[in-house]
Parts: C-alpha cells; sequence; structure tokens
C-alpha cells in the first residue's frame, strides 16, 4: 500500500523550509552563548567554528542534500530508508538509526525552551517582567522553568500551558503535511523573522553608552569582548572546544542527522542541490552571525558589564536581556519582539525535528499519516514529560542536550561522510551533486568531502574520548582538566557525586535506542517482503 507522494510547493519553499530549520535557538542563544563563554573558548572557539564550517557544516551539507535526493529517487525519504537503499546490506538500514533519535531526541527539550520563549514573549508585551533588581529577574526564570525542585512546573498553571499549546501546535502543523504545514509556516515565517531581527540590531547597535557614568560599557566594548580572541593556545588545544564548535556547526546548520536527508528527498531529480545547499547555508551564518552574534552579547555588555555575559547560554537569554530590555524606553515592546524572534525561530525548527520521525514510521512501518503522527506524539510527550518533571537545575534537559544534541549529532555527521564517500563513492556522489546544479562546486571540496571531513571528525571523536575516558591531558595548557560534567555525573568522582536523574535520563535514551532499533528491524522485514 503506498502512501500519496508528498511533495514541496516550490523551490523557494524548500530552501525556506530548510533555512526555517537551520535558523533557530541555536543562531540566538547557543551561539552567542558558547561564544561569550570563556570556559568553552570565546574567541579560539570562533577559529575552531569557522574552520568547522569550512571543512565540515558546508562539504556535508552538500552531500546530505545528494543523498536526500537521491533517496528519494528511490522511494525512500528517511535516514534509515535512504541508507537502507544505498547501502543493500542487512546492517544498512543501522546506520540511519541516529536520523531518527537525534532529531526526535532533540524535540524532547527543544520544544521546552520554544514554550518558554512564547512564555516570556508573552509576559514581556504585557508588562509582567517589569521587574526591579536582578534577583527578581533570575527568580523569574527559575521559577518559570520549575528549577527549585523536579515536578514544580505542574503546579504552575501557566508555564505548562504553555508548554502544552506549544507541543500540541507543532503537531497540529506537522499534521497539515509537508507543503501546507511546515512550508507555509517557513514562507511566512522566515522573512518576518529578519524584519524583527533587523528591528532589534538597528536598536541595540544605537544604544551606545546606556549609562554615561560608566563610559566602559559601551555596544562597541561589547562587540570587542565578543569578538577578539583570547586564549587561543589553550582553546585550540582542548579538543573539547573542537568538538563543541563541529557540533555548534552540525546543530545550527541541521545537518548531518537526519533532517536535510529528509527534507531533500521530497525534491524531483533534476531540482538543483548544489546552489540550494549553498543559499540556506548562507542564510544560517547571516542569521547566526551578523543577527545572533551582534544582538544579544553586546546588548548585554553594554548594560551590565562582562560578569553578567558569561553565564551560559539560558541565563543570557532569559535573565540577563529582559534586564536588559527593562532598562531600555520601550522595553514591553522590545523584548517581547525578541521572544517572538526567539519564537519564530523555533517553531520552524522543530517541526523539522518532527518530520523525519514521521517520514520514517510511514515508510517503515506503513502507518498512515494520522497513525504515524499520533505515534510520534507519544514518543515526543513520554520525552518531553521527563524534561518537564525533571526541571530541577534543568538536569534533565541538559542531560538530553548532551548526549543526543552533542554526541549523537557529532556521531551521526561523521557517519554520513562515510555512507557517502564508501557507500555511494565520492565519484558517483560528486556527479550527482552537479546534477542539475546551479552552480559547479569548486573542486578542491572534492577532496575536502573525501579525505578532510572525515578524518577532521575522526580525530577529534578520538581525541574527546581519549581525553574524557582515558584520561589522557592532551591539552598542554592545562594541567588540571576534569572530564565533561555530563559524563562525571553518570560515573561519579569524589568531588562530583553522580546524579540521579541524569542516570535516569541516559537510562530512558537508552531504552528509546533499543526500542528505535527494534522498530528499524520491522522496517527492514517489511521492505525485504516488497522486495525493495
Ligand atoms: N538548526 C536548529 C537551530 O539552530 C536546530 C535544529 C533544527 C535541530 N532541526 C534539528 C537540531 C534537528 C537537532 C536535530 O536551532
Amino acid at each position: 500500500m503506498s502512501q500519496p507522494k508528498e511533495a514541496w510547493g516550490s523551490k523557494l519553499g524548500v530552501i525556506m523550509a530548510v533555512a526555517g530549520s537551520a535558523v533557530g535557538l541555536g543562531n540566538f542563544l547557543r551561539f552567542p552563548g558558547l561564544v561569550a563563554d570563556k570556559e568553552t573558548g570565546g574567541g579560539a572557539f570562533l577559529i575552531a567554528y569557522f574552520i568547522s564550517l569550512l571543512v565540515v557544516g558546508l562539504p556535508i551539507c552538500w552531500a546530505e542534500w545528494t543523498l536526500g535526493r537521491f533517496g528519494g529517487s528511490q522511494g525512500f525519504n528517511s535516514s534509515p530508508g535512504i541508507f537502507h537503499s544505498i547501502l543493500r546490506k542487512p546492517w544498512g538500514k543501522y546506520l540511519g538509526l541516529l536520523g531518527f533519535i537525534v532529531p526526535v531526541g532533540v524535540y524532547f527539550y527543544y520544544v521546552v525552551i520554544e514554550s518558554w520563549c512564547l512564555g516570556y514573549a508573552w509576559h514581556s508585551f504585557s508588562g509582567n517582567l517589569d521587574l526591579k533588581g536582578a534577583p527578581a529577574f533570575g527568580d523569574f526564570f527559575s521559577t518559570f522553568t520549575g528549577q527549585a525542585s523536579d515536578g514544580a512546573v505542574f503546579s504552575l498553571g501557566s508555564p505548562f500551558w504553555f508548554f502544552a499549546g506549544v507541543f500540541v501546535l507543532n503537531f497540529i502543523i506537522i499534521y497539515r503535511g509537508l507543503s501546507k504545514g511546515i512550508e507555509f509556516i517557513c514562507n511566512w515565517g522566515m522573512p518576518l523573522l529578519i524584519i524583527i531581527a533587523l528591528v532589534l540590531l538597528a536598536r541595540v547597535m544605537t544604544l551606545g553608552t546606556p549609562d554615561p557614568t560608566k563610559p566602559e560599557l559601551s555596544i562597541w566594548n561589547g562587540l570587542g569582548y565578543m569578538w577578539n580572541p583570547t586564549d587561543i593556545a589553550k582553546g585550540l588545544s582542548n579538543p573539547g572546544v573542537w568538538l563543541k564548535a563541529a557540533s555548534q556547526i552540525f546543530f545550527t546548520l541541521s545537518v548531518g542527522f537526519g533532517v536535510i536527508i529528509t527534507y531533500a528527498s521530497y525534491l524531483k531529480p533534476k531540482d538543483d542541490v548544489a546552489l540550494s545547499g549553498l543559499t540556506a547555508t548562507a542564510a544560517n551564518e547571516f542569521c547566526e552571525v551578523a543577527l545572533g552574534g551582534l544582538i544579544t552579547v553586546p546588548a548585554a555588555f553594554a548594560f551590565l558589564g562582562a560578569s553578567a555575559v558569561a553565564g551560559g547560554t539560558f541565563a543570557l537569554g532569559f535573565n540577563v536581556l529582559p534586564q536588559v530590555f527593562a532598562g531600555m524606553p520601550g522595553g514591553h515592546i522590545f523584548g517581547g519582539l525578541f521572544f517572538t524572534l526567539l519564537f519564530i525561530a523555533a517553531i520552524t525548527s522543530s517541526l523539522s525535528m518532527l518530520q523525519p520521525g514521521i517520514a520514517f514510521l510511514e515508510e517503515g512501518l506503513g502507518l498512515d499519516r494520522r497513525r504515524s503522527v499520533a505515534l510520534l506524539g507519544l514518543i515526543t510527550a513520554a520525552g518531553c514529560l521527563l524534561v518537564v518533571w525533571f526541571s530541577r537545575d534543568l538536569k534533565a534537559l541538559s542531560t538530553v542536550d548532551f548526549w543526543i544534541g552533542d554526541i549523537g549529532i557529532f556521531l551521526q555527521g561523521t557517519l554520513l561522510i562515510y555512507v557517502f564517500n564508501l557507500g555511494l563513492g565520492t565519484e558517483r556522489g560528486w556527479q550527482q551533486l552537479h546534477h542539475g546544479a546551479d552552480i559547479q562546486v569548486p573542486r578542491i571540496f572534492r577532496h575536502v568531502l573525501r579525505w578532510v571531513s572525515p578524518v577532521f571528525l575522526t580525530v577529534i571523536f578520538s581525541m574527546f574520548v581519549l581525553r574524557n575516558v582515558a584520561g589522557w591531558n592532551l591539552s598542554f595548557a592545562d594541567a588540571a582538566f576534569t572530564p565533561t560534567e555530563q559524563i562525571l555525573d553518570l560515573v561519579g568522582s569524589e568531588t562530583h557525586p553522580a546524579s540521579h536523574v541524569a542516570r535516569l535520563t541516559a537510562l530512558f535514551l537508552l531504552v528509546f535506542v533499543v526500542f528505535s532499533s527494534l522498530l528499524i528491524h520491522l522496517a527492514g522485514r517489511r521492505w525485504s517482503r516488497q522486495s525493495r
């Protein structure tokens, strides 16, 4: 029984949808947070970031568009299906496992943050964020997100309803289908997002020196704080910084783990992928570096100074910036606009986390749209409830973010480049990339794809594992290093007791992995029955 075939409505629509997926909280919160946090590297991080963009982001983006369009021509739309059709080995489909797990797993917490954005937009516009004094803002954030105790969100009323509403909204849009749902929302959302961002950028760049008695706190010094590199040798000798940079590139471009491969599979065999991939990447980098990188950190610095800026991703967005808005004329409006911007950026991304799952359930288990939406709804509801319930110190959220959003993404991106080179074949893939292409990709990228990207990713990951698991001290500049916090949370150490919530969350993810492998097994039986 075959499904009615989904397709994009227009050429521009696909690019809008891919850009919508790429531009998200990663651009406006995660990126500024990583750059401002001197622990993850500061200026050194930026160097690793731009190298990763050229060596990993762009080449793997082209590889993924190519694999996706190819898989679509074979009648498959999900990573397990496409890998199955390319590799033609019984184990091939299992290499697509993370192409199902990663988007769904990131949705578990991404949609929760998305609901904070909507809640904050509401509270800004209605003046409830007009608080006095820094602690009041911290309290508001920690109450809204239930950080004081587990289960708090359920007794709070409004935060829970914001979450439930946003969760349901995503599924309503997905249920409407590719063109009427995702493409429609992105066609409207993306231009609106750019307009709002430009308004905010103009506001921030004209802030000058908000407090004349503190001339060092100016927008220009804020830009310098963000963009002038410091501690380069120390940062670049730390494999963790490279892992963070490469993961951020994957995360922000939505490249490497199942989104683009699925989106591109709905193209026609002659549609361009080379220019489309480049356009979507350029659009994302503009939003990340020029909008995300110029708005949040400089504004926060100009009002509150360096110490306020370095507190991490969430503190920056939901604690520091509301203080900044409260301190400027028309703050309700600018604050409200900022969180509306975040919400639009987030929803066009979270939709893209659902489509790969829907595609897999439809083609793997033969479910119709309604049933696959319902099943994915149940799976994600379980994961989201875990994240929402264990809200104390946002432990469950940061555990999922690390294992899925950093490690899982990194692994699947690495795997994808191997499938491209060894499964499809670099030469054949290169020709495929140029089928119907509107541009010729410089030949050097062929070598980057073949050699540089896989070696680069494999080396970074091995060094990261050696450092964290085997305890090798690879960073010559920093003698006393401790393994990554999330690893300590699971194994515990003398100074850092293991966290029960982190362990429980990891167990949940493990069950999810086993369950998904089982689904892939069933899908394989179905495909061999149909001799696909
Ligand atoms: N690129 C998005 C951002 O920058 C995040 C994102 C979209 C994503 N789709 C994804 C992350 C799928 C993981 C999996 O915010």
